[in-house]
């Protein structure tokens, strides 16, 4: 009885307070321009819980009505997920739900679902200089989506995956149960921790283990064409970026642009790098494991660990701290995202036939994520995310796009889809991998039919290896009639394989 009453008040309340329907001219909830089209389904209603009772409610009133229901943090899901649709459905937007307690003394913070990692970085900052969290460079991404899907960033060579500093978390279950890291069990929380937790329920809150930062870090980026030995250093790049000093990340980004020389395209080379410490140390690391760079003391920047952040996602010098806390996405376009895994370095001669497919194509940007370190020290099984030691990188494939309309969005898909199909020679194979957070529909989708579980080990495959069918016995224990269900769910165990 009190149940009962405690869920219609809440439902009073979410609509008193919370929904806000979805007009069919409303598209700021929509963070990749290629789902802002007439022909997408918009939202039933966006529920803007702000009481964990508010997701309870919403939980248990979609079950009743047998509603498709979408759970929304930080939105940043490339294709959507979090936000499309091909069924009605309604938003669970947790973006109110954003507090953020850190504790310098235990150095832990907890932090709910709906904080920005932006956030996360400035509240301990606001407590010291000597801490921050390995998590993703854009500081909008949400909270609930990164961590749950793995989350990394540019101490991931040192500290390894967001995921592999979580110690808690706060769950909503499909019973509209409130549940922590005891009261779930370890199987559940190991599958929320890179699993992706929109198969399993509805995630309220994390805690975190923060790290240790040095008060100077050093920056630098620094670029090279094809005619300044773009090949050699590239080719090079692969030898060592997953070798050097946990203290150094270097990510490689990869594009074509204008030569200054001959007027025609070319390909630059960019390597954009955090190092924990100050540039002398830098230098001399670098000197010994990567001269081919030849990399200047002009070329590094020393700044402390919160400037790097902002140093990271393209702020010029000297903005405030304070733009972290900002919501709005720095840039506002149409995209689609792939990923791969690099277990040998792509030998000269196969970069030469890349970089001259890159230029024909011209628009996809690769971008090279260097692993080794902490992350070689982790066993595949560990969490969900099964990529660690044998990969020199992962790569990133990635293309805007301003106009509007399917004929564009056509036309990029394909571009992105041709310079994947060059790069199958190059990258893992059986399976050939990928990273959940990139999410990527083209990889596989599922109706959550009959087939369900055939049609999820084609993704989760990819994402997970060998984990897939620990995921999917743990689904099935926890949500048996599938309701935390999308396009690239962890499916139940068929009745033939029980
Ligand atoms: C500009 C940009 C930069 C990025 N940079 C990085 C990076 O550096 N490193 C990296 O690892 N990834 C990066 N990503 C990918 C990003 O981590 C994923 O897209 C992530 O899932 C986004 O989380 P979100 O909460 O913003 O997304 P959403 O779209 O809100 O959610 C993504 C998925 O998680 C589910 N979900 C969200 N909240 C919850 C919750 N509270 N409970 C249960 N399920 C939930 C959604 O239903 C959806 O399936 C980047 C993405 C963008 C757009
Ligand atoms: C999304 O589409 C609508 C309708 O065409 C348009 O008014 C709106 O400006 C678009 N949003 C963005 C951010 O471009
Ligand atoms: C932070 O502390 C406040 C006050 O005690 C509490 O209301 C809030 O829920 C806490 N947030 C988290 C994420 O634990
Ligand atoms: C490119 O490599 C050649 C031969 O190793 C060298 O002579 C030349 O200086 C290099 N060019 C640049 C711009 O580094
Ligand atoms: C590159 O050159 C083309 C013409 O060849 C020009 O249209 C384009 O704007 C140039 N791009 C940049 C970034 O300068
Ligand atoms: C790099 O190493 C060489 C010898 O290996 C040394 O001569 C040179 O001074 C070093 N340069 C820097 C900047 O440390
Ligand atoms: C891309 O488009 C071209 C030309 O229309 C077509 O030949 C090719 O098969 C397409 N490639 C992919 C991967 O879709």
């Amino acid at each position: 009885m009190t149940t009962s009453i405690s869920v219609i008040v809440s439902l009073l309340s979410i609509f008193i307070q919370s929904v806000s329907l979805a007009s069919s001219s409303d598209s700021s909830y929509i963070r990749n321009l290629r789902f802002n089209e007439s022909t997408n389904r918009k939202p039933l209603l966006i529920i803007t819980a702000i009481h964990e009772s508010h997701i309870q409610a919403a939980i248990i009133c979609a079950k009743t009505q047998g509603l498709q229901m979408k759970i929304r943090s930080g939105g940043h899901d490339y294709e959507g997920v979090s936000y499309v649709s091909e069924v009605p459905f309604f938003i669970l937007d947790m973006f109110n739900l954003r507090s953020i307690n850190v504790s310098i003394e235990d150095e832990t913070a907890w932090v709910q679902a709906g904080a920005t990692l932006g956030e996360v970085y400035y509240r301990i900052y606001e407590k010291s200089n000597t801490h921050g969290f390995p998590a993703g460079v854009c500081p909008t991404v949400g909270v609930g989506g990164h961590f749950s899907g793995g989350g990394y960033g540019n101490m991931m060579r040192k500290y390894g995956l967001s995921v592999d500093n979580i110690i808690d978390a706060l769950l909503v279950d499909v019973n509209g149960q409130l549940l922590n890291r005891q009261t779930m069990g370890e199987d559940l929380f190991w599958a929320i921790t890179g699993g992706g937790a929109s198969s399993y329920g509805v995630v309220l809150a994390y805690k975190i283990k923060l790290v240790r930062v040095p008060e100077t870090v050093t920056v630098f980026r620094v670029e090279r064409t094809l005619e300044e030995n773009a090949t050699d250093i590239v080719y090079r790049w692969q030898q060592v970026a997953d070798k050097l000093h946990e203290d150094i990340f270097i990510r490689m980004i990869i594009d074509v642009v204008n030569s200054s020389q001959s007027g025609e395209k070319t390909i630059r080379a960019s390597f954009f790098a955090l190092f924990l410490g100050d540039s002398q140390r830098l230098l001399s690391l670098m000197n010994q494991s990567f001269p081919e760079l030849g990399l200047k003391q002009t070329d590094c920047v020393e700044m402390s660990w919160v400037e790097s952040v902002l140093y990271w996602t393209s702020f010029p010098t000297g903005t405030p701290v304070n733009i972290l806390l900002s919501r709005v996405p720095q840039v506002l376009t149409h995209l689609k995202r792939k990923s791969d895994y690099l277990k040998e370095p792509i030998p000269k001669d196969g970069l030469k036939y890349i970089f001259e497919r890159m230029i024909e194509l011209e628009t996809p940007v690769l971008t090279f994520n260097p692993y080794g370190g902490r992350m070689s020290e982790i066993p595949e099984s560990a969490k969900p995310f099964p990529h660690r030691a044998g990969n020199i990188c992962k790569i990133q494939y990635a293309t805007n796009w301003n106009e509007d309309g399917i004929e564009a969005s056509n036309h990029y898909l394909n571009l992105t889809k041709m310079l994947y199909a060059y790069m199958t020679p190059f990258v893992s194979k059986f399976p050939r991998e990928a990273f959940l957070n990139y999410r990527d529909l083209d990889l596989g989708i599922n109706h959550n039919g009959p087939n369900s579980y055939v049609e999820g080990a084609f993704y989760g495959n990819k994402y997970f290896k060998g984990n897939y069918n620990r995921l999917v016995q743990v689904k099935t224990k926890v949500d048996p009639d599938n309701f935390f269900r999308n396009e690239q769910s962890i499916p139940t165990l068929p009745s033939w394989r029980k």
